[in-house]
């Protein structure tokens, strides 16, 4: 496995400490950036992210931001993209399980970190159900995209 990481400044701490979780475990990651919390507009780490998982390079993204919500606003514009922004362990198992969610989206200023990193770790660990009514489901969103 391999996982795309991207936040803009409010993200950033939360982004470094999932690294260490992904290092800890042994998972390979791209880090997409931010490198600092200076003040950047989120909208280029979704693309990056974005473009990285539905380009095959990465299997999963995480995307921080202060809320979650900009980062996956601007994620699901990218047509392949399903992200998911979560701020409890049910829906991030759940949005995997369900819904194959391939970018989780996490608000540091929302969520704590020690449960933000519960999140992510959820969510990578969690495979799609491959049930025939959530592959329909599925289906009829990328109707969506067209
Ligand atoms: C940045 O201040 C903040 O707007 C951003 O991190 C995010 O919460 C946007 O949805």
């Amino acid at each position: 496995m391999k996982v795309a990481l991207g936040a803009d400044h409010g993200g950033f701490p939360l982004k470094e400490a999932i690294k260490k979780m992904l290092d800890a475990q042994g998972i390979a990651y791209r880090d997409f950036g931010t490198d600092s919390t200076g003040s950047v507009d989120y909208i280029p780490y979704a693309k990056l992210v974005g473009g990285a998982v539905v380009a095959g390079e990465c299997n999963l993204g995480i995307l921080c931001c202060g809320t979650g919500l900009g980062m996956s606003i601007a994620a699901n514009k990218i047509k392949g993209i399903r992200a998911a922004c979560c701020a409890d362990w049910f829906s991030a198992k759940m949005t995997r399980e369900h819904n194959d969610a391939n970018v989780l989206c996490l608000g540091a200023r929302v969520t704590g970190e020690d449960a933000a990193l519960t999140l992510a770790d959820v969510f990578l660990h969690t495979p799609f159900s491959g049930d025939e009514r959530h592959a329909r489901r599925i289906a009829l969103i990328s109707e969506l995209e067209a």
